[in-house]
């Protein structure tokens, strides 16, 4: 008898191929034709990841050229303008910035790419790849331990598009707490009105605006930033991914040879897991929040980003306990696991306030095997695997419906897909 299930499955991979080549430009891949035209930063670490086991080489040239694009002092930006398509906003000249004659923005993203790079390396076992890439990794790590931590162990983000969940709930207070002043700017990214809906607010748009413009002004310089800059925030999230990514970096080392940087790295990780520990975890809701540095507070918004702590291994197992039952009881009360955000500004249609993401949902998942909960990462997979075999290649889902959301051929739901269904 023909296996429905399977046959179902090599299909949707099919059509995953096709979404990931017909977004593939040379050398990168974009998130989406609709709403995002260039290469994002953690975007392409995770269509990387889904390619390292079906298209190595394409995966290997994802990474390089995403590497390629890191300023002289470490930065690696959130998008790289490889072409001057129209039709985004904020585009190259509101960044104005050149990289060897490339535009990027002047803004980061959490570092996926140094999971991805340790992905791509052990399905390829390339040394010249990692040869490549080991450089511009080293540099962006430097980088956010030198420029954007207070204490060498948490480190802090500067724009909420940097944590990569834009308009999360968790900002609402610190981006409140400053007046954006008049900003003049016209948005490109609500393209129907069914997208309007779902996107970030205006509210939040002034402000974004306004911290892109204001750095700039300060000639992105991180040192005057730390001083000057509203928003200044230890993103729960952003320091699960840097702390697994030094881990990563400590183990891509020993395959270079080099145990003393292999040595700094695990250093780095435990030294910035126990601060973490200490600062971001919130008794009261039992999960990891983000710090605002400005208003010296935590923000308690009990988010997906809080749960990411198990993809940088960072709960004790006293607080893992603690956070299997706030994922339990808190979020798979909902129809379909993980919701980004629950609590009171609950959206399920907009965003980052609601809405199931298929890459957070691959984060929490490798975290829990990894503390063995693989029951609890078992349901996770098998509801992005619902979602997009119900619904395509969406950008993200109501996590009440089941409803795509956002833009469709979105890279990094059709790229994690493949690594969710291939050989694990
Ligand atoms: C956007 O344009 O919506 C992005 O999230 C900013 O990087």
């Amino acid at each position: 008898m023909r296996d429905d299930r399977t046959t179902d499955t090599a299909t949707r991979r099919t059509e995953a191929l096709d979404v990931l080549r017909s977004n593939r430009a040379e050398g990168y891949t974009i998130p989406s034709a609709t709403l995002y035209p260039f290469q994002w930063n953690w975007d392409s670490a995770f269509i990387a990841l889904g390619l390292a086991g079906v298209e190595p080489e394409a995966a290997k040239e994802e990474l390089k050229s995403l590497c390629a694009a890191t300023w002289e002092n470490g930065l690696l930006p959130h998008i790289v303008f490889h072409t001057d398509a129209e039709g985004y906003f904020p585009g190259p000249e509101e960044w104005g910035v050149d990289v060897d004659g490339v535009a990027t923005s002047g803004i980061t993203q959490p570092p996926m790419v140094v999971p991805a790079a340790r992905r791509v390396y052990e399905a390829t076992g390339d040394d010249d790849f990692l040869d490549c890439v080991y450089p511009a990794l080293e540099r962006h790590l430097e980088w956010w331990v030198r420029e954007r931590s207070f204490d060498d162990a948490v480190v802090y983000v500067r724009h909420p598009w940097e944590t990569g969940m834009d308009d999360s709930p968790a900002w609402t207070e610190p981006l409140a707490a400053f007046d954006p002043g008049e900003v003049e700017y016209e948005r490109e990214d609500r393209k129907s009105d069914e997208l309007a809906d779902q996107r970030p607010s205006d509210w939040d748009y002034d402000r974004y605006v306004s911290l892109v413009r204001s750095a700039r002004a300060a000639d992105w310089d991180e040192r005057s930033l730390r001083e000057s800059c509203p928003f200044l925030v230890e993103d729960a999230l952003t320091n699960a991914i840097f702390v697994r990514a030094c881990d990563d970096l400590a183990a891509l080392s020993v395959a270079r040879g080099d145990d003393t940087a292999a040595t700094t790295w695990r250093e780095q990780a435990d030294r910035s897991r126990e601060a973490i520990r200490d600062r971001l975890w919130d008794e009261e809701s039992g999960t990891f929040v983000s710090y605002d540095r400005v208003g010296d507070r935590k923000l308690e918004a009990n988010s997906v980003a809080g749960l990411a702590a198990l993809f940088g291994e960072i709960p004790t197992n006293e607080q893992f306990e603690r956070l299997r039952r706030t994922l339990r009881d808190d979020f798979f009360a909902h129809e379909f696991a993980v919701p980004s955000y629950v609590g009171e500004a609950f959206d399920p249609d907009r965003y980052w306030r609601g809405p199931v993401w298929i890459n957070t949902n691959w984060l929490v998942a490798d975290g829990l095997r990894r503390y063995g909960a693989t029951d609890f990462a078992d349901r996770i997979d098998r509801d992005s695997r619902r979602l997009v075999e119900r619904e395509g290649f969406r950008e993200y889902f109501n996590p009440e419906t089941g409803a795509g959301r956002g833009s469709d051929r979105f890279s990094w739901s059709a790229a994690l897909y493949l690594e969710l269904t291939g050989d694990r």
